[in-house]
């Protein structure tokens, strides 16, 4: 089938690559030409394990392209639109400009019967408007507008793209339905489940789903700081609960509250949507608060470990990005603990093994490191904000000897009491008691 995915960001381009992989004919478009420019001279601008690979393959095998011109959305029976929803500046609802305006471009480009289909993560009621546009540009034409919305997680994009626990599709048309059917017919063989619901439904199963994953980081997030008062050890609440099959154990690992360019932006235009219906979300709305406060409350915690000040201190932090594998910095925990910890008084040392450069326009003051070893260099605190493969095993004796206090706060619980206590640190970690 030929397909258009309209946006060659992080959505865009995995799930271009992805169709192409399953067979279909791709043409990714995006209307930054240099972002173009690249990607046909083989550079793949995001941090993907995976991604660069099936980029090659599937342009070697002709079966993906890419374009700058909205006009290459030529015969496609499918077009996708991918493009980015940031939170709108001063209000936290979803910015849609990007969406309308791709849906006015391709309105006149179109075949009579194409399926145009949302990926991006839309309000509900975006796919009205959608409609509500290519209508009034096409009066005649028999444009079907469709919500499928993505679970991708960055770092595993590829892996949850091509083993979905679910394929949703918004749509209550049947020829939209089979076109949508044909599109995921590879992965059939996985046997995941295709849902068919209305486009509302579908848009709002994106985001009832972050939110409920958020609210299951926070809850045991709040748990881990009762754990730490009443002398329990969360890692092993977590484990109890999660065995239960009602509750399972996944999104159970508390740490220093989400991040990412999903959850936070999401929670909060749901919470604005709702407002606007005149149904106040109250749970989502204190998962958010709760959420904000946390991030700014890890400072508080490297402050308590250093003796309750950090003043002309130097405090080393591991992990910049919001989680591993990815380069990806934005609402990352650590800058607002990194930024705090300058505040107050600290220098503040940094390694992250991709989102450095990405970094440095939020945190200009960071001492930036090539290692590690090289951030532990003089510090009094070595603080995990990320939990990195590769810090997941650190030489122990060699950073403590680099440091000038062994004082280790792991807000991501990547390590055990003994070992710390065998290497002789203090340990700090969430939601247990540690070492010291
Ligand atoms: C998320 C959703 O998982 C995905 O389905 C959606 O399409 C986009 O948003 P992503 O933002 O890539 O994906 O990251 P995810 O792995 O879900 O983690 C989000 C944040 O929650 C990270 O900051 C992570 O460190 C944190 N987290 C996650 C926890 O603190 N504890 C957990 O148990 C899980």
């Amino acid at each position: 089938m030929r397909v258009a995915m309209i946006g060659a960001g992080y959505v865009g381009l995995v799930s271009g690559a992805c169709f192409a992989d399953f067979g279909h004919q791709v043409t990714c478009i995006d209307k930054d030409a240099a972002r173009i420019a690249a990607l046909k001279g083989g550079e793949i601008p995001i941090f993907e394990p995976g991604l660069p690979e099936l980029v090659e393959s599937n342009v070697g095998q002709g079966r993906l392209e890419f374009a700058a011109e909205a006009s290459s959305v030529g015969e496609a029976e499918a077009i996708f639109i991918a493009v980015g929803t940031p939170s709108r500046r001063g209000d936290g609802h979803a910015d849609l400009s990007f969406v309308y305006q791709a849906a006015r471009e391709i309105a006149p480009l179109l075949s009579s019967t194409a399926i145009v289909i949302t990926k991006s993560t839309v309000p509900v009621g975006t796919g009205d408007e959608i409609e509500n546009i290519l209508r009034e540009k096409r009066p005649d034409a028999e444009i079907q507008v469709v919500s499928n919305p993505e679970f991708l997680r960055e770092g595993a994009a590829i892996r949850d793209f091509k083993h979905p626990d679910r394929i949703v599709v918004g749509s209550d048309d049947d020829r939209a339905r089979k076109v949508l059917a044909e599109i995921y017919r590879p992965l059939y063989l996985n046997a995941p489940p295709i849902i068919y619901v209305s486009r509302r439904t579908a848009e709002l199963i994106k985001y009832a789903s972050n939110a409920f994953l958020a609210t299951k980081i926070t809850f045991i997030n709040e748990m881990a700081d009762l754990c730490e008062q009443v002398g329990a050890d969360v890692q092993e609440v977590a484990r109890g609960m999660g065995l239960d099959n009602r509750i399972g154990a996944k999104f159970l690992h508390a740490g220093p509250g989400f991040g990412g360019s999903c959850f936070p932006k999401d929670t909060s235009a749901l919470i604005k949507t709702a407002h606007d219906y005149g149904v106040p979300l109250r749970l989502v709305e204190a998962v958010s608060t709760v959420n904000e406060q946390r991030k700014r409350a890890m400072a508080r915690k490297v402050v308590q470990a250093l003796g309750g000040s950090v003043r002309g201190k130097t405090v080393a932090v591991l992990g910049l990005t919001f989680k591993p594998n990815t380069d990806d910095t934005r609402d990352s925990p650590a800058i607002p603990l990194i930024t705090a910890l300058h505040d107050l008084g600290a220098t503040v040392r940094g390694y992250d093994p991709a989102g450095m450069e990405q970094a440095k326009p939020h945190l200009p003051d960071l001492h930036y490191c090539q290692s590690a070893y090289s951030a532990a260099e003089g510090a009094d605190a070595v603080v995990i904000a990320t939990e990195w493969e590769q810090f997941r095993a650190l030489d122990l004796s060699r950073l403590k000897r680099l440091m000038t206090q062994p004082v280790v706060i792991d807000l991501r619980n990547i390590y055990r009491d003994d070992e710390m206590k065998r290497a002789e640190f203090r340990y700090i970690p969430i939601g247990r008691a540690g070492v010291g």
